[in-house]
């Protein structure tokens, strides 16, 4: 599978806020919706999150909140969509990628959320501590022939290039790195590093054309971006005067 990106930009996902509605408005080349939790032991954890005052989506039925959502970003859009899932078990990665791919989107697995409630039930950050059982996740719902992204959180004490290796052995297509530096800014030697072992998504503190070319230019392929679109709606709009951020770039799915 092969596809193109319009251009570099990102729009990350932000639970509770990264419906069609909102991510329809970014003119970003891939527009991340969710995080969605597509069990219902992930919907649960959502709930709980919600009482302490968190946002998340919850829903009724999470498979058919997440598929209205697909549906409805997915008609007449021009960029590519993805999106970003929490579940306990296989099957909840399953049941969204069956969704994913009936829309032609890419199935972004949430191994970086570390809201306690998620810790609990051994998803988001849990797995990367547990690479076992991310790369399980991903060659089950890689071999359903939809690409894969991984969300991976920077700045913890893992081999990330051993992580990334046997990501791509499972069929990740690509890695969603936030490259966060715990109280603030963004560990650019850690997206250079790794840039050569996957097609990388650089984020964490993108706030300016600056800081979105300084991601490219340490080896990210693509920019993400989430605070920075809340405090101002037409961030991409701007981010999109560089020529180096508007141009298209292809990934070859499955290399
Ligand atoms: C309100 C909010 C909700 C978020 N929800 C998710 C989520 O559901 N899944 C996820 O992978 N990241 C989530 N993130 C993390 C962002 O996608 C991004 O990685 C992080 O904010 C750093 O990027 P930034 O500096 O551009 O904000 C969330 C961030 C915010 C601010």
């Amino acid at each position: 599978m092969m596809f193109e990106f319009p251009n570099r930009l990102v729009l990350s996902a932000m639970a509770g806020i990264n419906d069609a509605e909102f991510c329809r408005r970014h003119p970003a080349g891939l527009l991340i919706l969710g995080g969605f939790n597509a069990d219902e032991t992930s919907n649960e954890a959502a709930k709980k999150a919600v009482r302490r005052g968190r946002k998340e989506f919850v829903y009724d039925e999470p498979l058919k909140g997440i598929e209205t959502e697909t549906k409805s970003l997915s008609k007449s859009l021009k960029e590519k969509l993805a999106v970003n899932v929490r579940s306990k078990s296989i099957e909840g990665y399953i049941n969204a990628a069956e969704i994913v791919k009936k829309y032609s989107g890419i199935i972004e697995i949430n191994a970086h959320c570390r809201q306690p409630e998620f810790l609990e039930i051994k998803c988001g950050q849990w797995l990367i501590f547990h690479p076992d059982k991310l790369t399980e996740i991903v060659k089950e719902v890689s071999a359903m022939d939809v690409p894969v992204s991984v969300k991976l959180r920077g700045g913890l004490e893992v081999n990330y290039v051993d992580i990334i290796r046997e990501l791509k052995k499972a069929g990740c297509d690509m890695i969603h790195l936030d490259a966060m530096i715990e109280g603030g800014g963004c560990d650019l030697n850690l997206i250079s590093g790794l840039s050569s072992e996957a097609f990388l998504i650089g984020n964490n503190s993108v706030v300016d054309i600056e800081s979105a070319e300084r991601m490219l230019n340490a080896g990210a392929k693509m920019v993400s971006a989430a605070r920075a679109v809340l405090k101002d709606y037409q961030f991409f709009k701007k981010l999109l005067s560089s020529s180096i951020l508007r141009k298209p770039i292809r990934l070859d799915s499955g290399q």
